[in-house]
C-alpha cells in the first residue's frame, strides 16, 4: 500500500509544445474534465506560465521545465526562478534527461539550480534516470545514487521532504517502451532508501517520487499500484486533453 499520507502527483511535461493561447485553450477544455482530488500540475513553456495560471485558476498547479541558478545576472536569454513565480509558477522541473544531454547540464549545476528554486520559492522537480546502455551494463542503482548524491548535496532534510523526484529512464521517455511497473517499483524502492539513509525517516516518507516515460491511460493504474510511485510525469500524453484527463482520473475510470 502507497502511504496515505503522500498527495497523488500527476504531472504534465509539455516541452517546447503549445504557445500561451493553445496553452489557455488546452486548459479550458481539461478543466471540466477533472475529477481528481490532487490537483494536477503542468510544466508549461515560460511564455506560456502567465495565462496558464490565470486560466487554470488554481484547479491546475503550473509549473516551468528550466530556470537558472543565478539570482539574476548578465546571463542573456536564461530565466531566474523569482520571474517564474512572479507569472504563476509553483513548480520547476530540473535535470530532465533532455537538458542533460542536449544542453550539456551536469549534476552539480542541476544542484546549483535546485538550491536556487528552494530559496526562490519554487519546488523542484528532480529528474533522474539510466540510459539504455547502462542499464545493460547494471549500472542503474550506481547511476541513480550518483546523480541523486550530487543533485541533492548540501539541501536541509525539511526540503527533501517537500520535493517532487522523477525517475524516468532514457530508455523510456517517448519510445512507447513504458518501465514495467516492477521494473520502476525496484528503483523507486531504492531511491526512498537512499533519501531516507541520507536525510532521515521523515523526509523519506514524505517524498513523492513519480514515474515518467510513456505513461499513457493504458499503464497509469499499473503503476500507480506500486507502493513507491507516487504519482507520474507524463510527456506526450500530457498534450491532448482528453488523453491527459484519462490519466488524471486514473482512479475515477
Ligand atoms: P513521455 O515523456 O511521456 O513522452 O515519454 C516523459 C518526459 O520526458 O517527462
Amino acid at each position: 500500500m502507497k502511504a496515505a499520507t503522500r498527495k497523488v502527483v500527476i504531472a504534465g511535461n509539455w516541452k517546447m509544445y503549445k504557445t500561451a493561447l493553445e496553452a489557455v485553450a488546452f486548459i479550458q477544455e481539461l478543466l471540466p474534465l477533472l475529477k481528481s482530488v490532487d490537483l494536477p500540475y503542468l510544466a508549461v513553456p515560460f511564455t506560456a506560465i502567465q495565462d496558464s495560471a490565470q486560466a487554470a485558476d488554481a484547479k491546475i498547479v503550473i509549473g516551468a521545465q528550466n530556470m537558472n541558478d543565478a539570482a539574476e545576472g548578465a546571463f542573456t536569454g536564461e530565466i531566474a526562478a523569482r520571474m517564474l513565480t512572479e507569472a504563476g509558477a509553483k513548480f520547476v522541473i530540473l535535470g530532465h534527461s533532455e537538458r542533460r544531454r542536449y544542453f550539456h547540464e551536469d549534476n552539480h549545476f542541476i544542484n546549483r539550480k535546485l538550491k536556487r528554486a528552494i530559496a526562490d520559492q519554487l519546488q523542484p522537480l528532480l529528474c533522474v534516470g539510466e540510459t539504455a546502455e547502462e542499464r545493460a551494463a547494471e549500472k542503474t542503482a550506481e547511476v541513480i545514487k550518483t546523480q541523486l548524491t550530487e543533485c541533492l548535496e548540501g539541501v536541509a532534510p525539511e526540503q527533501i521532504g517537500k520535493m517532487l523526484i522523477a525517475y524516468e529512464p532514457v530508455w523510456a521517455i517517448g519510445t512507447n517502451l513504458s518501465a514495467s511497473p516492477e521494473q520502476a517499483q525496484e528503483v523507486q524502492k531504492m531511491g526512498r532508501a537512499f533519501i531516507e539513509e541520507n536525510f532521515g525517516k521523515e523526509a523519506a516518507a514524505e517524498i513523492r517520487i513519480l514515474y515518467g516515460g510513456s505513461v499513457t491511460p493504458q499503464n497509469i493504474k499499473e503503476l500507480m499500484s506500486q507502493p513507491d510511485i507516487d504519482g507520474v510525469l507524463v510527456g506526450g500524453a500530457s498534450l491532448n486533453p482528453q488523453v491527459f484527463s484519462q490519466i488524471i482520473n486514473y482512479q475515477q475510470v
